[in-house]
C-alpha cells in the first residue's frame, strides 16, 4: 500500500505515461516501468511513430500453432524464452496470454488464442505464464472476458448465461489465475450482458478477487475505458495508454465528492505501486538468439498437424533419388503470424523452401503458383465468393505450377489463407479459389500431391479434401515455421500436432453459426454450453476433422482403461485417476497425445457428450508401451449450478473415455464418484416433482398428499397417473385447487418442516 500518497498522485498512477509506460512517482520512489505485446514474441515498439514496428525479438509460434503441441512443457519454455528476451529487452509486463475462447472458427484473432475448450486453453496457458514468470517478468492475461470476436469489439455486448460463462468462457481465465497467479489481468473491450467488461463489478471484484483470490492489477485492454470513474470503482486499477490527466483529475474530484470511495482509489494505486515495485529494473542479460530460434522451431515442428496421409506418402525420402517440386508463393515467403498488436519483427525468417533444399539431395524446383496479394481484404473467402476463376495473371503461374508437378516425383503445394488481423472477424472458411483451383491442376497432373497449409483461423478442406492424398496443417508457425515444416516433411520430427478446434464440414455446421457475430450492438451466445465439439457432439453431426485429432508416421494401440476414485493426498487433490497403456505399434519413435474425455449419462443437468477433462503428450519409442495416468481433480468435474450458485458435483457413475481424439475413444473405464451435497431449498414455489425427487421433502409431502392423515378420504393425489400431471406444479399453486389435500397451511407447514 502506499498511504503517504495524495489522492491526487494516486490517481496519477492509475494511468499510463505514454503508450506503454506507467507513470513514475520519483517522490515516492516509483519508477516508470513498460509494458509490452504479447504474447508470442516481444514486440517493443522501435520508434514511437509507427506503430506496429517492433525491434527484432524471437517470433515464436502464435498460439493458433503452439496449442496443436497439447504440451504445457513447450509452452513454459516458451514463456522461460519470452522472459529473457523481455528482461534484455527491459520489458517489465508482456501482454499475454489470450485465452479467449474460439468460439466461432470466423473469430478474426482466432491465431491469438488457443482452443475451442476451456481446459486445453487454461492448461497451456498456464504454463506460458508459469514459464514467464519464472524470469520475473508478469504476464497479463487477456482479454477478460468473453472477447470472441472482433466485429464491433469495442461496443458489443456477449449476451451469455451465468452457466455457460462460468463453465466455458471464464474458466481458462480461472484456471490461470488460481494456478499460475498472473502479475496482471487485463480486462476486454466489450460489454459482457450488458456492461462494459472495464466497468464491470461482478466480474472484476466479485469473481476475479473474491472467488478467485487474484492479487494483481487489472489493466485495461488498450482504450477499452469508457469512464474512468465508474472502471475504478468496479475493480480496474490501470488505464492505458496515458496520459490521461482529464481522467485523473476526474478521479480526484470523485474521490472528493464521495462518488469514489477514497479507499478503492487508494487501492488501486497500491496495486500498481506494488507491480512496479516487484519489477525488475531495466538492463537484464541478453539471451541467446540462436537458442530462441532452435526452440520456436522444435516448438513448429511440433505443432503441425498431419491431418492425411493416404498411402503413407510422407515422410518423403530425402536420398538422392528422385524430384521435388515446390509449389505456391507460401513456400518461399512464408505466412508466419497475424497482423495486429501481436505483429513480431522477427530476428530472422526461415522458409520452407530453402527448409526443404537443405534437408534433401533430390532435385528441389519451385513455382510460385499464384501471386501474394497485398490487400487486407483478400481473407479466406467466403463459400459463396469461391465461384470466381483465376485472373490472367494466375492463370500464367498456375500453368507454369502444373508443368512443373507433372514433370516432377512429388508435388507439395503451399497455400493458405492470405491475411487474417486483429480488428476483423474472416468472411469465410474456404481458400481462395486461387488457392483451391491450384490444389485441384496440381493433384490431376501429379497423384503425389501433398499439401501444405497456412493459416491462423479454420480452413476447412472439404471442398479439395478428395482430390489430394496428404495434408499438412501448418497454421501460423513463426519465425522457424520454414525448418520445422521441413522437418516433419522428411520425417526427422514425427508429427504429433493435434487440433486445437474443430474443422467443419461447412460453416453453417458450427453451433456459433446463427449467432454470430450478433447484429446492432448484442451478440447472443445461443449455443450455450455447446462450444465447438460439444455442439457437433451433441448433435452427432459429421465434421472435417475433429477436435483432437492428427496423424502420427507411426501408429498406436491402447490397452484396457481403469478408472478410480482417488482421495485427497499431500499435494493432491482428490478427483479420479485413469490408466491406461499405449503401444507404438510402428517401426518409428513417436508421440501420442492421449485425451481423457468425461461424460455423465443420465446427467440431471445438461451436458455434452463428453468433455476433455485431461490430456498428455507422450513419447513413445516403436514397439515400447507407455502406461500413461490422467488425473482429474473433484473440482474439474463440477458444473456451475445457478439455483445454489456455486459449483456442483453430481453424484453418478461417470465414464472415461481414453483415445486419440474427441472421435477416436479407444478404451473406456467407468467409475461411481460420490456426488456433493447440494440441496436445493424447499419452497412453496418450488413442484410437486422437486418435492418428490427429494429425499427429504418425498417423505413430508408423500402423507400430505394422499390427505388421508387426519381420516378423511383419499383425495386420489396419490394416484399415479395423475401425479405425472401434477409433478410440474408448484406447491403453492397446487393449493389453490379446489379439494386439493395440499391447502396452503400445509404447504406453509411443509416448507417450514422442510427448511429445519
Ligand atoms: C489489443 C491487446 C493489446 C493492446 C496493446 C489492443 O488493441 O486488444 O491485445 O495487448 O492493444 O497493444
Amino acid at each position: 500500500m502506499t498511504p503517504d500518497l495524495t489522492v491526487a498522485q494516486q490517481a496519477a498512477l492509475t494511468s499510463g505515461r505514454d503508450f506503454w509506460q506507467t507513470k513514475p512517482d520519483e517522490a515516492a520512489g516509483l519508477p516508470a516501468i513498460t509494458v509490452t505485446d504479447g504474447p508470442h514474441g516481444v514486440r517493443l515498439q522501435a520508434d514511437p511513430r509507427v506503430m506496429l514496428r517492433g525491434r527484432p525479438a524471437t517470433c515464436f509460434p502464435p498460439a493458433v500453432a503452439s496449442a496443436a503441441t497439447w504440451d504445457p512443457e513447450l509452452l513454459r519454455r516458451m514463456g522461460e524464452a519470452l522472459g529473457q528476451e523481455c528482461r534484455a529487452l527491459g520489458v517489465a509486463v508482456l501482454l499475454g496470454p489470450g485465452v479467449n475462447l474460439k468460439r466461432s472458427p470466423l473469430g478474426g484473432r482466432n491465431f491469438e488464442y488457443f482452443s475451442e475448450d476451456p481446459l486445453l486453453a487454461g492448461t497451456l496457458a498456464a504454463a506460458w505464464v508459469q514459464g514467464l514468470q519464472s524470469r520475473g517478468v508478469g504476464a497479463s492475461l487477456k482479454h477478460y472476458a468473453v472477447n470472441s470476436q472482433e466485429t464491433d469489439r469495442m461496443r458489443v455486448s456477449a449476451e451469455v448465461d451465468e452457466r455457460t460463462l462460468r463453465e466455458m468462457y471464464l474458466r481458462a481465465f480461472q484456471r490461470v489465475v488460481t494456478q499460475a497467479r498472473p502479475w496482471t489481468v487485463m480486462c476486454a473491450y466489450n460489454k459482457v450482458n450488458g456492461e462494459y467488461a472495464s466497468q464491470h463489478h461482478w466480474l472484476l471484484t466479485q469473481v476475479l478477487r473474491d472467488e478467485w483470490g487474484f492479487d494483481g492489477v487489472v489493466v485495461s485492454d488498450w482504450g477499452a475505458v469508457a469512464d474512468r470513474v465508474a472502471a475504478v470503482a468496479a475493480g480496474l486499477d490501470l488505464t492505458m495508454p496515458g496520459p490521461d490527466d482529464a481522467g485523473d483529475q476526474r478521479l480526484a474530484d470523485a474521490v472528493a465528492s464521495g462518488r469514489l470511495p477514497a479507499a478503492r482509489l487508494r487501492q488501486a494505486a497500491g496495486r500498481v505501486a506494488a507491480l512496479v515495485r516487484k519489477s525488475p529494473a531495466p538492463g537484464g542479460p541478453g539471451y541467446d538468439q540462436a537458442a530462441h530460434h532452435a526452440l520456436a522451431r522444435e516448438i513448429a515442428s511440433r505443432a503441425i498437424v498431419l491431418l492425411k496421409n493416404e498411402g503413407g506418402l510422407l515422410p518423403l525420402d530425402p536420398s538422392p533419388a528422385g524430384s521435388l517440386a515446390v509449389i505456391g508463393e507460401f513456400g518461399r515467403t512464408p505466412r508466419y503470424q497475424g497482423g495486429g498488436s501481436s505483429q513480431i519483427t522477427p530476428s530472422r525468417l526461415d522458409d520452407a523452401l530453402t527448409g526443404i533444399i537443405a534437408g534433401t539431395q533430390a532435385e528441389v524446383s519451385f513455382a510460385p503458383g499464384y501471386l501474394v496479394a497485398e490487400s487486407p481484404s483478400e481473407q479466406r473467402v467466403a463459400a459463396a465468393d469461391g465461384v470466381g476463376g483465376p485472373a490472367d495473371q494466375d492463370r500464367d503461374l498456375l500453368a507454369e505450377a502444373v508443368a512443373l508437378a507433372r514433370g516432377c516425383d512429388t508435388a507439395l503445394v503451399f497455400v493458405g489463407s492470405l491475411h487474417e488481423t486483429e480488428g476483423a472477424d474472416a468472411a469465410g472458411l474456404d481458400l481462395s479459389p486461387v488457392h483451391q483451383e491450384l490444389i485441384r491442376q496440381v493433384a490431376a497432373a501429379n497423384p503425389r500431391t501433398v499439401v501444405v497449409l497456412s493459416n491462423g483461423g479454420v480452413l476447412r478442406t472439404a471442398p479439395w479434401d478428395e482430390a489430394v492424398p496428404a495434408i499438412v496443417e501448418g497454421w501460423l508457425l513463426g519465425q522457424a515455421g520454414g525448418g520445422a515444416i521441413a522437418d516433419v516433411l522428411f520425417g526427422r520430427v514425427n508429427p504429433s500436432g493435434r487440433l486445437a478446434e474443430t474443422i467443419p464440414l461447412r460453416l453453417s455446421d458450427h453451433p456459433s453459426y446463427l449467432d454470430f457475430p450478433g447484429e446492432h450492438g448484442h451478440v447472443r451466445y445461443g449455443e450455450g454450453l455447446f462450444v465447438g465439439y460439444r455442439g457437433f457432439d451433441a448433435r452427432d453431426q459429421p465434421v472435417g476433422y475433429p477436435f483432437g485429432f492428427g496423424l502420427s508416421y507411426t501408429t498406436f494401440s491402447y490397452g484396457p482403461a481403469s478408472a478410480t476414485v482417488l482421495a485427497a493426498a499431500e499435494g493432491r487433490p482428490d478427483g479420479i485417476e485413469v490408466r491406461v497403456p499405449v503401444t507404438n505399434t510402428g517401426d518409428r519413435d513417436g508421440r501420442e497425445v492421449v485425451q481423457l474425455y468425461v461424460s455423465l449419462p443420465g446427467s440431471r443437468v445438461s451436458r455434452a457428450p463428453r468433455e476433455l477433462k485431461a490430456f498428455a503428450s507422450v513419447p513413445v519409442a516403436a514397439g515400447a508401451t507407455a502406461e500413461v495416468t490422467l488425473t482429474v481433480p473433484r473440482e474439474d468435474l463440477a458444473y456451475w449450478d445457478t439455483r445454489v450458485n456455486r459449483w456442483v458435483v453430481e453424484g453418478g457413475a461417470y465414464h472415461c473415455a481414453v483415445g486419440s481424439s474427441s472421435r477416436d475413444l479407444r478404451a473406456v473405464a467407468v467409475t461411481e464418484v460420490a456426488g456433493d451435497d447440494a440441496r436445493v431449498p424447499l419452497t412453496a414455489d418450488s413442484t410437486l416433482g422437486e418435492w418428490l425427487d427429494d429425499p427429504r421433502g418425498a417423505g413430508l409431502v408423500a402423507d400430505a398428499l394422499t390427505g388421508t392423515q387426519d381420516g378423511t378420504p383419499d383425495s386420489g393425489y396419490g394416484d399415479p397417473a395423475l401425479l405425472v400431471l401434477l409433478r410440474g406444479i408448484p406447491l403453492a399453486r397446487l393449493a389453490l385447487f379446489p379439494g386439493s389435500p395440499l391447502t396452503p397451511e400445509v404447504v406453509a407447514a411443509l416448507v417450514a418442516a422442510a427448511s429445519r
